[in-house]
């Protein structure tokens, strides 16, 4: 098991280039099973989910190929085979598999998918849609068999705005029969990425980005070349990871207005910031204030991505703050992690009280999910002494190298195996 060992107490001082939105990517890349011509995704970045979605279309048939940071994808030769356990558990985009082969092929078998512990995650809203769109279920032994042979169109309303479900309805929809209407439907950045790719490929989709989408179906879509948005999630921690540093930091390759609800947090925790198109400037304080209250909600409410990473700069700012997580059940599996490092934090149920201390120090603690395993990370950058941040695997699912960009923004961090 690989893992970080930071010497904290170092600020973090320069400019850094987010990579390709994972949340965007891996729907992307599942939506190339869609198309029989050549494909070319621009900034593919190495995340540990993306090497496994293209081991996933590679079993399906379709040829993957990496040319430095471009994957060139050819599905002419994809087959509607079955996405076994092994490879569904290891991420949870494997279920964009399930839309996209239906789309294609109008039958599917998956299995059920994996990733990050962070709650119960069922699929029963992709499968009501699904039905509510006359495609026959059958579930047996963690396997999802589809068959949409009867596949119509209608309106199709959500009872929460799942992203997972929007993005398989549409992925399900494109090349269907009848013209689909999705209601209350998700809204992040991400889905209106991969609805610009899929409009890209010739797909009619309207109203991405609102809580109403409309799909007219195509028969055919074509190959093309896109560049997906940056990662507003990874944007997001390297300025908290400069907040609680006491740093300065230009990050730049993500679209300002996807983190609203987080510079509005930061301004009021008494940094300083300047944001203007692609490109966000952060000036740490000499002390962190309270931000009093975050609540995370869909968006453009504060994101659950960052509820971690929030929190953890909570631990030192001055005053009490509450932290209410009102998207997954068990989010908080790093908070006993981070009160080993001396973090007054108390967590029942969805809701965290944080009392800020003046400073952290350094001890082993494991990483148990993404987003809060890089929430150590930024503990330990701030802490007194040394972390050992262990099971870093979940960490590598959505950060690229995470140890060298921080390194390289004056941190002190070393990865061991
Ligand atoms: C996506 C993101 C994830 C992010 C989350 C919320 C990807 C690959 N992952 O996950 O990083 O944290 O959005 O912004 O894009 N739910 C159901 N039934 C369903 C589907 C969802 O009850 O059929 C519940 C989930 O358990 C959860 C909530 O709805 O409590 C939100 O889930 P959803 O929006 O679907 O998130 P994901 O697509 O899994």
């Amino acid at each position: 098991m690989s893992k970080y060992i930071i010497d904290g107490g170092n600020s973090l001082d320069g400019t850094i280039c987010v990579e390709s939105a994972k949340n965007a990517f891996l729907p992307i890349l599942a939506a190339t099973i869609l198309c029989e011509e050549q494909i070319i995704l621009n900034k593919a970045p190495l995340f540990s989910d993306v090497v496994n979605m293209c081991d996933i279309l590679e079993r399906l048939g379709m040829k993957v190929k990496r040319q430095d940071d471009t994957l060139v994808i050819d599905g002419a030769s994809a087959t509607p085979r079955f996405v076994p356990v092994d490879v569904a558990k290891l991420l949870r985009s494997s279920i964009f598999t399930l839309g996209a082969l239906l789309g294609r092929f109008k039958r599917a078998r998956v299995a059920y998918p994996g990733g990050c512990d962070i709650g119960l995650r069922p699929i029963d809203l992709h499968l009501k849609g699904l039905r509510d769109m006359g495609v026959e279920i059958t579930e047996c032994h963690g396997v999802i068999n589809c068959d949409a042979t009867n596949l119509h169109g209608g309106i199709i309303s959500l009872d929460f705005a799942s992203v997972g479900a929007t993005e398989n309805l549409i992925l399900t929809a494109v090349m269907g029969k009848e013209r689909v209407e999705i209601v209350n439907c998700a809204r992040e950045p991400e889905i209106v990425d991969m609805c610009n790719f899929l409009n890209k490929m010739g797909a009619r989709i309207y109203g991405a980005g609102t809580s109403r989408i409309e799909i007219e179906p195509v028969k055919k879509l074509h190959g093309t070349e896109y560049t997906p948005i940056g990662d507003r999630i990874i944007a997001g921690t390297y300025l908290i990871a400069t907040a609680i540093t006491g740093g300065k930091i230009e990050v730049s390759g993500c679209n300002t207005q996807f983190f609203t609800s987080l510079i509005d947090k930061l301004r009021n925790s008494g940094c300083v910031l300047r944001a203007k198109g692609d490109k966000i400037y952060l000036k740490s304080p000499k002390t962190l204030k309270s931000v009093g209250f975050v609540e995370t909600n869909v968006y453009p409410a504060f994101p659950t991505d960052l509820q971690a990473q929030i929190l953890t700069m909570q631990t030192i700012s001055q005053g009490c703050c509450v932290v209410q997580e009102n998207i997954f059940e068990s989010r908080f599996k790093f908070v006993p992690e981070l009160i080993k490092m001396g973090a007054r934090v108390r967590a029942r149920d969805n809701t965290a009280v944080v009392e800020g201390v003046p400073s952290l120090s350094g001890a082993e603690v494991f990483a148990k999910d993404l987003r809060g395993g890089a929430s150590l990370v930024l503990a330990g950058l701030c802490a007194k002494g040394y972390t050992t941040v262990n099971d870093i695997s979940h960490i590598e699912r959505g950060y690229v190298n995470l140890d060298k960009k921080l390194n390289e923004l004056g941190a002190k961090i070393r990865r061991e195996e």
